[in-house]
């Protein structure tokens, strides 16, 4: 059996775990948990706990009862102290058996209690000798093996009975005395002690020894045996108040009890204990006899504490009988109610802690609980950060990725766009240089096949041969420095000149060309001299460049200002001119190579002011265009005075200057004089056989050969774009269109659309003059109604041919046209037909009215006078008077082959003003008069 104090008060301390759970965190809540739950569970103090063995001799009676509640009591306040118990039950060999089982269960400290005092001496040296210490209790035996004893004197208490016993019998009685276990120490004891004091009262005798060995019922036994003894008895003293009842009860059975007085020893408080047996006057004494079981526990505790105790510990004995009974029971019974007040403080301090216990445990478990959900809460968290770092990482990378691919993009896309415009720069170089090669080739075959050429077309011929080498030669040359450029080999090659006579020598090549065109050509420069560094070739080919712009694009009577001024530490360079001007777009990329605006790609203007801008930050200057459409424009380029901003090797120091001079470069300034005007034909007296040829070609060269060239066979009449061409084209209604496909604004291929959807012009060959052959190109104009396609650069004999051919085949289809539509079996183009549709109706309508002619005719149709000609005369090759006439001759015949009616009815319904004209004009037109051809209409 096992005695513990209470849970004790714990020390626990927790230590978190402070390391970083952030990366294992998981594992280590989990361990963490585990620690804590572990932890609050054990309960563990850090003061040491110790078993202290307790050997009973017995635990049957009231006394060894008290004896054990005491111990427990007094263990309460030692919680470190666990009680292992054994009752033998009054047998000594299962003591020692007991004793040794206590040994082997690992005890700290043996109390014993020995039933006898021989038999243990062996045993309890044993266990001294194993160093667990030892305390005797109550009993004592026959060895010095033991650290401590406790227990009342018994020797004193049964002296302290033989002076009760001798004072109550006044000297003179007999005694019977019951031992108890002879062979235990405290019933040696108490009989040598009565019997030390009856010594001294001779009168006094013990008649009798009984043997009670402690007990009630072995008392009965032996009193029962001895009851003839007990007649003649005055008092019987037993060694404990448990034998003294048992031998009052077996008295009281055989009636001696009144002859009879009865004293024990113990003095136990309680019911049917000492106590209140001499206070219900059954005992006449008793000694009080203390179990010793406090003091036995705490020597213990001090002795595992390792201090030092007393070691012959003798408890105080009193004698308690009627006179101090009361007082003493009273405070017994105080003692016993406190005791159990005690005792159920003890419970409850029990309930209490075990209720704390049972708390703290729970507040572990919330506390773990929280600490978890806390954990799991800062896990979660942790997680939803991860989470969200991953994810703007993620984030981060996709908005990487987005940008490389918008890059991506962008760059494709630059590239697709550099392409596309590389594609369109070859394409139109092949333009620009099939241009000059065309006016090089045709003048050039133009003189071999004829036979006989005049000074005049040769001259012409071979300056428009020559103006178109030197273009083919500057464009090489701008193509080269575009290439150097493009490469970066461009090297500045600088020289300090006056720079005033470097432009007024560039101006004065210009100054003719100027005059030609009324030009108000001006250099306005604000100082007489001034020097510049500057790479004369490249400055040469920039102002003259601006200045061939300029010209270009200024119209007769404008003005060209050039003025040249200083600015702190720059020099400026301005080329104005009121010319036609920029759109903002077209301004915004003037000096882009590639830039393909709202005007068709001008490969001379784009090359000429991207070297321009080239060649100026060459010169660490600066190269602006300000223009406004209709208004003007105007360059400025600012050069940086001095010679500081140039590297050594940019500075030329040899004295060779002006390198155009010297022949080394090709100045575009050879250009300048040679004019269409030079080359434009002087009026042919010969007669125009073939009709009027309206020419729509932008290139001014090309457009002054062809009016040169084909002048001789046709009227020209030569606009430079679609537009102006459609407004020829309705306002002349020409004979034949020849136009280019590329052209500013509305192109050839619109302008064909155009003429060919409109009545007006519907009837008009439009021939295609393209330099490009593509089978598309061919395929578009067809589809527009074009009539027949030309590439550049053409043999002047085969266009004659190909113009001559269309106007004949016109002409052949005229006829087929004009008999089949009078014919009502009308063919050809739907608008022509649509056109002669409403005509004829028109006519037919007004038959009857003499009075309608050409001019309501034209009115009704939306047409000009000359228009309804011209159209009538191309589809029908007839007049419109003629036309009329053939209308009402056509249904004469009908009304005279088909009707009765009078020649009179027949005259008026065909709009004759009398039978007489209409007879006349009938034998006219169809050499018979109409009662003939009444008679035999067949065979007219
Ligand atoms: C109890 C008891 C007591 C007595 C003591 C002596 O067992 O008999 O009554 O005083 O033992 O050891």
């Amino acid at each position: 059996m096992n005695y513990r104090g209470r849970c004790p008060k714990t020390d626990m301390t927790f230590s978190l775990a402070k390391s970083t759970l952030r990366k294992k965190a998981f594992n280590g809540l989990l361990l963490f948990v585990g620690w804590c739950l572990l932890g609050s569970c054990q309960s563990e103090t850090k003061t040491k706990t110790y078993r202290i063995g307790f050997s009973q001799c017995t635990g049957a009676d009231e006394w060894r009862k008290t004896m054990l509640s005491d111990m427990k009591r007094e263990l309460t306040f030692h919680p470190n102290c666990t009680l292992l118990y054994e009752d033998a039950g009054n047998s000594t060999a299962r003591q020692i058996s007991q004793i040794n089982t206590l040994i082997d269960r690992g005890i700290d400290l043996l109390i014993v209690s020995p039933n006898e005092v021989a038999p243990f001496a062996k045993v309890i040296e044993d266990v001294f000798k194993r160093g667990i210490p030892v305390i005797l209790l109550d009993r004592k035996i026959e060895t010095e093996s033991y650290n401590a004893y406790i227990g009342g004197d018994n020797v004193e208490i049964g002296r302290l009975a033989g002076v009760f016993i001798g004072n109550h019998l006044r000297g003179k009685g007999r005694v019977v005395e019951v031992w108890g276990l002879p062979s235990s120490s405290p019933a040696q004891e108490r009989h040598r002690g009565l019997h030390e004091e009856l010594a001294k009262y001779p009168g006094i005798r013990v008649v009798k020894e009984l043997n009670g060995q402690w007990e009630r019922d072995t008392v009965r036994r032996v009193v029962a045996a001895e009851l003839s003894t007990l007649k003649e008895a005055d008092l019987v003293f037993a060694h404990n108040d448990v034998m003294a009842l048992g031998a009052y009860a077996v008295c009281m059975q055989n009636g001696l009890q009144q002859n009879l007085d009865f004293v024990g020893i113990d003095a136990l408080p309680g019911p049917n204990a000492g106590m209140q047996a001499i206070t219900d006057g059954i005992l006449k004494a008793s000694f009080l006899y203390p179990t010793g079981g406090e003091e036995a526990i705490e020597t213990a505790t001090r002795i595992l504490a390792g201090k030092s105790v007393k070691r012959e510990q003798i408890l105080n004995s009193i004698q308690i009988d009627g006179s101090n009974i009361r007082a003493l029971k009273a405070q017994s019974d105080k003692l016993l109610a406190q005791q159990a007040d005690i005792e159920k403080q003890s419970q409850r301090i029990d309930a209490l802690t075990q209720t704390y216990a049972s708390q703290k445990n729970t507040l572990y478990i919330t506390l773990a609980s929280l600490l978890v959900v806390m954990l799991l809460g800062a896990w979660a968290l942790y997680l939803f950060r991860s989470k969200q770092a991953a994810y703007r990482t993620l984030e981060n990378q996709n908005e990487e990725i987005r940008q490389q691919k918008d890059k991506i993009e962008a760059v494709s896309q630059q590239a697709r766009l550099a392409t596309e415009e590389k594609l369109r720069f070859y394409s139109y170089i092949s333009h620009e240089f099939n241009t000059p090669l065309s006016l090089i080739l045709t003048p050039t075959e133009d003189l071999l096949t004829k036979k006989t050429v005049s000074t005049h077309d040769l001259k012409s011929n071979l300056a428009l041969i020559q103006k178109n080498a030197y273009r083919l030669l500057r464009l090489i040359d701008q193509m080269l420095d575009l290439r150097k450029t493009d490469a970066g080999k461009q090297r500045l090659r600088t020289s300090e000149q006056d720079l005033v006579a470097f432009i007024e020598d560039i101006v004065v090549d210009f100054r003719r060309k100027a005059e030609k065109q009324r030009i108000d050509l001006q250099f306005i420069p604000s100082k007489p001299s001034l020097l510049v560094w500057f790479d004369d070739e490249k400055l040469d080919k920039v102002i003259v460049n601006l200045l061939s712009n300029a010209f270009k694009y200024t119209p007769r009577g404008g003005l060209i200002h050039i003025r040249l001024d200083v600015q702190d530490t720059q020099v400026c360079i301005q080329v104005e001119d009121n010319g036609e001007g920029m759109t903002p777009d077209e301004q915004a990329h003037a000096f882009d190579l590639f830039f393909s605006g709202t005007r068709p790609f001008n490969l001379s203007k784009g090359l000429g002011l991207a070297l321009s801008m080239e060649f100026i930050q060459l010169h660490q200057g600066e190269i602006t265009v300000q223009s406004e459409k209709n208004k003007g424009t105007t360059f400025t380029i600012l050069l940086p005075l001095g010679n500081a901003h140039l590297s050594e090797e940019e500075i030329d120091r040899s004295g060779f200057r002006n390198a155009l001079k010297e022949g080394i470069a090709i100045s575009p300034r050879f250009l300048v004089d040679i004019d269409e005007e030079d080359v434009a034909a002087p009026p042919d007296p010969i007669k125009k056989q073939l009709g009027t040829l309206l020419v729509v070609e932008d290139n001014d060269d090309i457009r002054t050969f062809l009016t040169t060239r084909l002048g001789h066979e046709f009227d020209i009449i030569a606009e430079s774009t679609g537009e102006k061409g459609w407004e020829r084209a309705i306002d002349v209604i020409p004979d034949l269109i020849i136009s280019d496909i590329m052209l500013p604004g509305m192109d050839g291929m619109q302008l064909t659309q155009r003429v060919k959807a409109d009545l007006r012009t519907s009837h008009i060959p439009v021939v295609l003059l393209t330099a490009k052959g593509q089978m598309e190109q061919r395929i578009e104009g067809t589809r527009a109604g074009a009539d027949a396609y030309i590439t550049k650069p053409f043999n002047t004999t085969y266009l004659l041919e190909v113009l001559r051919t269309t106007l004949a085949n016109r002409e052949k289809w005229q006829r087929r046209y004009a008999s089949d539509f009078l014919s009502q079996a009308g063919a050809g183009n739907r608008q022509d037909k649509k056109f002669l549709n409403e005509l004829t109706g028109l006519i037919e309508q007004n038959l009857t009215d003499p009075d309608f002619g050409v001019e309501k005719l034209s009115r009704d149709m939306g047409l000009s006078r000359v228009q309804l000609y011209r159209k009538v005369q191309a589809l029908l090759d007839m007049n419109v008077i003629d036309y009329v006439a053939e209308i009402r001759l056509k249904k004469a015949r009908r009304l005279l082959a088909e009707s009765t009616k009078t020649m009179a009815e027949i005259a008026y319904e065909t709009g004759f003003s009398s039978p007489a004209y209409f007879t006349t004009f009938f034998k006219q037109h169809t050499q018979k008069t109409p009662s003939e051809y009444r008679k035999s209409p067949a065979g007219v």
